[in-house]
């Protein structure tokens, strides 16, 4: 082990109960064997209602791409997440729900919530929702978020959680591309003391949108908003009073979709990323368990919104299949101040704590002292995912939050992959800061370089997996060619990330972030071309390049040069409107951090901007530009890089 290593698994280490290096070693051994026979064993964890006999028939094969996982097997993931725990465990607390308010908060057993999904199941079913209709979630960070996605699993509809801080508009392409027919969102949300205009915001999506006949609204504020007739009702004082409080779940096949959540990609308009049913559920509450060494009982917490991946693996599905007590947290790590997280551990008792390294390092910045004052002493295993967490963040993270006692796990993976697909296992793994170190048993990456020749050794290149985990994605939903073209084109027979890596001599893996247009902003994952496009449908906008940059607390920028059409002067009134474009086209996480007007991008003379050269100017890398002859004109350059200073 090379000398970066800082923390050594030792056997006493930090109350780790579930892996051993020798457990792993034989698991990785096992699952490279015989990869059938581990990920069978892998799905025995789920209650099937039908047994299945097939594990795996999977091609990366690009004229005959097909990805199927246990395919002869059915079950329903709400009763893997809820009833199979009932008999013995109905009074286990399921779900914690901590409020913005800090003094609010509210305890959920397992058979309250298996309860309430039953009657939001039946409400939907009530109103006509049938297998295999789609149906958006538009929520705060409320108990009844997982509720609606485990009555949707329930009736084998297809969720797409939409992210509660999406404009109406993005809202609405996500509906049209997916037609869904129900929105269930919440009257307004409340996140660090403000409230969020949730139901208004359906209302203005709907205006663009055919297929919705149904809106469920949760009153969490009891604000007042409107209401359709004949389409809308209010879940406490209306529906829930109509419905039982049981509902017959709905055999699924393992490869019926589960559901469908959008993403960015680096072209084009946000991706219907579709999973499915059995390989996903499998999937996450097996990594759950093996990566936060969970037992059930322990009270564990991940920071993530139920919007994005996180939020579905591992708040929701991997946490209730494992019986996990899962905590749901409302508000913002800064509210009512920067020591939030850690009251909310010592309030209650959390174990196993899983956040995002923006979150760390804008919380590194107020100081030790919020943190010091805290007791902590519950936890016993810290993890970090969405980004790469820089080695200051980390230290940070493992010595003052963690006491320097703790195990941190860097969980790397994406929407696309379901699940966890590399991270340390803790009790297994010896850590280095900044290194997601090793793949998972049964999941086998490889670096290729750019003409897609495996790189052996230490080395740097792009990251492929060579081989299908039953959590990885099937398809774009509606768009099957999409698919393939983006996943599996670049190198041929191969899963394509989008991930630059190093690997070190000890064969550590170390993301080093996207290669393609894809930024990841606050760990939240931007394509630069949305963003383009939404400052060029302000009429006073010919052009947009859209980059990243590097930004202390949110780990990349956006950075967006702009010309402006023939006639119209910049200035600091147009600056804001295009910022208020952007919000108003996608929501305030698209906003740029940095605007620049200028007269001129640069272009190649077939007149394709020259990205690489925008990239660096962004990152202030003025002698690393590169060849320049190839511009059409290339004393633009010059100019950029004089804007470039004056920000
Ligand atoms: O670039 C990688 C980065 O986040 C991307 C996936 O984003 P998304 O689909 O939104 O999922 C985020 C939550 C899993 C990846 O392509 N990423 C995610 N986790 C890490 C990471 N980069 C470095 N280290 C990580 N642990």
């Amino acid at each position: 082990m090379t000398h970066d290593a800082i923390y050594k698994v030792t056997p006493d280490a930090a109350k780790i109960t579930l892996t051993t290096k020798e457990k792993a070693e034989a698991d990785r051994a096992r699952a490279k064997e015989n990869p059938e026979e581990f990920w069978a064993s892998v799905a025995q964890r789920l209650t099937w209602s039908k047994p299945f006999t097939k594990v795996k028939d999977v091609s990366f094969d690009a004229k005959d791409l097909h990805i199927n996982w246990f395919e002869d097997g059915e079950l329903n993931a709400s009763v893997n997440c809820l009833d199979r725990h009932l008999e013995k465990h109905g009074d286990d607390i399921a779900i914690i729900w901590e409020g913005d308010d800090p003094d609010t908060h509210k305890n959920i057993t397992y058979r309250e919530a298996f309860e309430e999904t039953c009657r939001m199941a039946n409400i939907l079913k009530a109103r006509g929702v049938n297998r295999g209709d789609r149906v958006a979630i538009y929520m705060p960070m409320v108990p009844e978020a997982a509720y609606a996605m485990l009555a949707c699993a329930r009736i084998g509809a297809v969720h797409t959680v939409v992210f509660g801080g999406f404009s109406p508009d993005a809202l609405a392409s996500r509906i049209n591309d997916c037609n869904a027919v129900a929105v269930i969102t919440a009257d307004e949300g409340v996140r660090g003391g403000r409230t969020v205009p949730l139901k208004a915001n359906v209302d203005k999506a709907l205006k663009q949108v055919d297929s919705v006949r149904f809106v469920l609204t949760i009153e969490r504020t009891g604000g007042k908003v409107e209401m359709t007739p004949g389409r809308d009702l209010f879940w406490y004082n209306e529906a829930r009073n109509d419905v039982a409080p049981d509902c017959p779940a709905e055999p699924m096949k393992a490869e019926d979709p589960l559901f469908i959540l959008y993403t960015s990609g680096s072209t084009g308009t946000p991706k219907g990323v579709l999973h499915t049913t059995g390989g996903y559920l499998a999937f996450v509450a097996y990594t759950h368990e093996a990566v936060f060494d969970y037992r059930p009982g322990d009270i564990y917490w991940c920071t993530a919104d139920v919007g994005w991946v996180t939020g579905h693996s591992y708040i929701v599905y991997g946490p209730l299949a494992n019986r996990a007590t899962t905590l749901i947290f409302e508000g913002v790590p800064t509210y009512p101040d920067a020591s939030r997280f850690w009251n909310v551990i010592d309030k209650h008792n959390v174990e196993i704590f899983y956040t995002a390294p923006t979150a760390l390092r804008a919380l590194m910045r107020e100081g030790d002292e919020l943190v010091k004052k805290t007791n902590r002493s519950s936890l016993r295993l810290l993890g970090s995912v969405g980004e790469p967490i820089n080695p200051e963040a980390w230290s940070w993270y493992h010595r003052v939050v963690g006491d320097g006692k703790l195990p941190i796990v860097d969980t790397w993976w994406q929407t696309e992959t379901g699940g966890i697909l590399i991270s340390p296992l803790p009790g297994a793994t010896d850590l280095k800061p900044g290194s997601a170190t090793l793949p998972l048993p049964g999941i086998e990456p490889a670096i290729v370089d750019a003409q897609g020749n495996f790189l052996e050794g230490a080395c740097t290149g792009n990251l492929v997996l060579t081989t299908s985990w039953p959590g990885q994605m099937r398809s774009v939903y509606g768009d099957h060619q999409r698919f393939i073209d983006t996943y599996f084109k670049t190198y041929p027979g191969m899963y394509f990330t989008g991930d630059g890596v190093r690997r070190d001599e000890d064969g550590y893996y170390w993301i080093t972030g996207r290669v393609d247009d894809v930024i990841n902003v606050s760990g939240h994952r931007m394509g630069t071309a949305e963003v383009e496009s939404a400052l060029v449908s302000h009429p006073a906008v010919a052009e947009a390049a859209v980059v990243g940059y590097p930004h202390d607390i949110k780990g990349q920028g956006i950075y967006a040069y702009v010309t402006l059409m023939e006639g119209t002067e910049p200035s600091e009134a147009l600056e804001k409107e295009l910022s208020k474009t952007v919000r108003a086209e996608i929501g305030p996480i698209a906003k740029p951090d940095l605007l620049h007007f200028t007269p001129a991008l640069p272009k190649t003379r077939s007149g394709k901007i020259m990205r690489r050269i925008l990239r660096k100017i962004a990152e202030n890398h003025f002698s690393a530009l590169g060849d320049t002859s190839t511009l059409a004109d290339p004393s633009v350059v010059d100019a950029l890089i004089e804007g470039r200073k004056n920000r």
